[in-house]
């Protein structure tokens, strides 16, 4: 018999160590607290340490054997990136990168390197995160870098003329552009480690459409109508469920993309997910981690 995907699927994590962006909060919560009861030692990336404390506390309450540790971690900052990567460097070894962390439709603003902050945090962010860390994780036997992205990949398109919105900014354009981002580099780092012979796997999920604060930047209007919808999307636990599979699974391939299985991939489950067509264009990807890596001096070093 078929069954269904969920929490209960996922295998024994312990003697794992993941670490999880944006753990203190919706989906990547959910992802840490599901990690945390399956006995993986679970590492939260967060910006806030008050909200990280209150996440670990949250877990703790319903999982008292939880091992959790915050990390401090702020995207929209390559020093703070790099001091993370140097902390979860100390750990013992990295089995699971969960790049999750995201901001969506934000007014323009930079980040403190210069970026334009969705690109900057969603995207340059875990580009640099992930080239600090790859080393550690090459070592490492079955580690997965599994990067989550969106349905709105399908209509990003990456401004190389304009990386920082300069000339014209759009804030939900730059979302998309900057899920698409996620993706083409989730394949083209996949390409770099099957290069250089590594087991190492990059893989992409996406949650659907879930309840969580992700809407916090919507207009006024728009998040005083969202209740009503929510009761047709996925809980957060249910989005963080793709994250789950690509991490845990062992039918994943390196290049998987995994997401919810109705609706559009809007809602249930995991399963296999579609990669927009112009997606798999490698010019595109080869021109974006290169101009990821001048951007952050973040150079994978896999060749
Ligand atoms: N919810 C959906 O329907 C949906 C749909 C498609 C894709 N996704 C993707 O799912 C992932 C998780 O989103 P979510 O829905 O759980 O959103 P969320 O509830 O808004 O959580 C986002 C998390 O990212 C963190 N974050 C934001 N900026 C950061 C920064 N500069 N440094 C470090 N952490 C930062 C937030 O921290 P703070 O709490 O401190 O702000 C929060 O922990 C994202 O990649 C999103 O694009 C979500």
């Amino acid at each position: 018999m078929h069954t269904i995907y969920s929490e209960e699927s996922v295998a024994s994590q312990q003697g794992k160590t993941v670490f999880i962006t944006g753990a203190n909060t919706g989906i990547g919560f959910e992802t840490a607290r599901i990690f945390a009861a399956r006995g993986a030692r679970v590492l939260l990336g967060c910006r806030s340490k008050p909200r990280a404390t209150q996440a670990i506390e949250d877990i703790q309450t319903i999982c008292p054997k939880a091992d959790l540790a915050f990390v401090k971690l702020d995207l929209a900052n390559l020093n703070s990136i790099k001091a993370a990567a140097e902390v979860v460097q100390a750990e013992s070894s990295l089995d699971l990168l969960i790049n999750n962390a995201a901001i969506m439709a934000v007014p323009r603003s930079l980040t403190e390197d210069g970026f334009e902050s969705q690109f900057g945090v969603n995207h340059l962010g875990h580009f640099a995160l992930t080239g600090l860390l790859i080393e550690k994780m090459l070592a490492q036997p079955g580690a997965r870098v599994v990067t989550v992205s969106s349905l709105a990949h399908r209509t990003g398109k990456i401004n190389f003329s304009d990386l920082n919105g300069t000339a014209s900014y759009s804030s939900m354009s730059r979302y998309q552009m900057s899920k698409a981002a996620n993706l083409y580099f989730t394949l083209e780092l996949q390409r770099r480690l099957s290069l250089v012979d590594s087991a190492t796997l990059s893989v992409g999920c996406h949650p659907g459409i879930a309840t969580t604060e992700i809407g916090r930047h919507f207009p006024a209007w728009l998040r005083l109508i969202t209740p009503l919808a929510n009761p047709f999307f996925n809980s957060a636990a249910q989005g963080a469920l793709p994250i789950l599979y690509a991490a845990t699974s062992p039918e994943v391939i390196g290049m998987g993309y995994y997401g919810p299985t109705k609706r559009g991939e809007s809602v249930h489950s995991a399963g296999k997910a579609r990669i927009a067509e112009h997606i798999l264009d490698e010019t595109t990807a080869r021109h974006l981690w290169e101009r990821s890596i001048a951007l952050t001096g973040i150079n994978f070093n896999l060749k």
